[in-house]
């Protein structure tokens, strides 16, 4: 399989095997990461990591990934460059792709990321917009896969939340693509929009996926092997938004009650993180003060601490599978 110099800006840049593809040689990297024994095809490259908003997982796992295999990262984020107040997008581009051999690029408008692409001659990572989250999937599916020992097509699922979000779009856009069962438990008001939907619907055609959206949970969750979920709201959104998301959401909290109707005693949850389970954030408390909801927000505290939570496996594999798309795309 040949992915050298692809962009990634959304899932659908590659078909279902080669998505695969990028999951298995993840899988690969990690033994070998784990065995010490890992085989460095990227020596000498560099690689631009640009984060107009905040980050933990993505940028850590670009860099760990560079390091761990010969290669070096410059991170920029909109203070201390002239990235989008000083510079455009095009221009950003034109130059970074003289010094770089990849650049990875997190903000807001997927217009951005796609404008960087185009006038950039190296490929070009999207490590976040609001409307995709391509290298979480890529982690998220290879998560499912090492707890259930189930390939994609195998694999049953419910997305509760907000679900016109980046990660409700992705997790819908890639089950499609690679035919899980995925099924979207939320509020109609917060449902991916008609154009993503019907996208989803084409690619579930092609590829034999089930896609459920439904305001029940009841309706959703039974026979789940993962039950996911995400913030209420995400980076960008104003904190006004929070009352009207609680109100919205509020009765759409993974608990213990939740997992129990998927009627599958492995039932694992899924969180792409940062997430609201407690109150030692201060966010996390704020929303609690104002909302009294004092057991969690989109999560409660004992299914995130308990044994059905695999968040941290998920959030590990964000590493070995930014690796990947590193290696196929500019590696030896
Ligand atoms: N899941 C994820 O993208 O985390 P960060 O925002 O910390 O990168
Ligand atoms: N929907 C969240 C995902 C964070 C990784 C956000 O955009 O803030």
């Amino acid at each position: 399989m040949n992915l050298k110099n692809r962009d990634f800006l959304k899932e659908t840049d590659f078909t279902a095997q080669e998505f695969e593809y990028l999951i298995d040689l993840a899988i690969d990297l990690k033994a070998q990461k784990k065995a010490r024994k890992e085989i460095q095809r990227m020596v000498g490259r560099s690689i631009a990591l640009i984060f107009e908003k905040t980050s933990t997982r993505t940028r850590c796992a670009f860099e760990v990934a560079a390091f761990d295999q010969g290669a070096f990262t410059t991170y920029l984020d909109g203070s201390s460059s002239q990235v989008g107040h000083k510079e455009s997008a095009a221009d950003t581009a034109r130059v970074l792709s003289r010094y770089y051999d990849a650049i990875e690029y997190r903000g807001n408008e997927q217009s951005l990321v796609e404008e960087i692409a185009q006038y950039s001659d190296v490929p070009v990572y999207n490590g976040l917009t609001d409307e995709w989250h391509p290298t979480q999937m890529l982690a998220d599916f290879m998560t499912m896969m090492e707890h259930t020992g189930k390939r994609p097509k195998e694999i049953s699922f419910t997305y509760v939340g907000d679900a016109r979000s980046n990660m409700g779009n992705s997790l819908l856009v890639t089950s499609a693509l690679l035919g899980a069962d995925i099924r979207i438990a939320s509020p109609k008001k917060l449902w991916p929009t008609a154009e993503i939907q019907a996208t989803a619907t084409k690619l579930a055609a092609a590829s034999g996926g089930k896609i459920l959206l439904t305001e029940n949970m009841d309706e959703a969750l039974p026979g789940s092997d993962f039950v996911h979920t995400d913030v209420w709201v995400s980076m960008g959104e104003s904190e006004e938004i929070w009352k009207e998301r609680v109100e919205l959401l509020g009765s759409y909290q993974v608990n213990y009650e939740t997992l129990e109707k998927t009627g599958n005693k492995n039932a694992k949850f899924m969180h792409c993180l940062p997430g609201f389970h407690n109150e030692q954030t201060t966010v996390g408390r704020a929303i609690a003060n104002k909302t009294g909801m004092h057991d969690g927000l989109e999560v409660s505290h004992d299914v995130f601490e308990g044994p059905a939570s695999v968040v941290f496996d998920q959030a590990e594999n964000r590493l070995h599978t930014i690796k990947a798309i590193m290696v196929a795309t500019i590696g030896d």
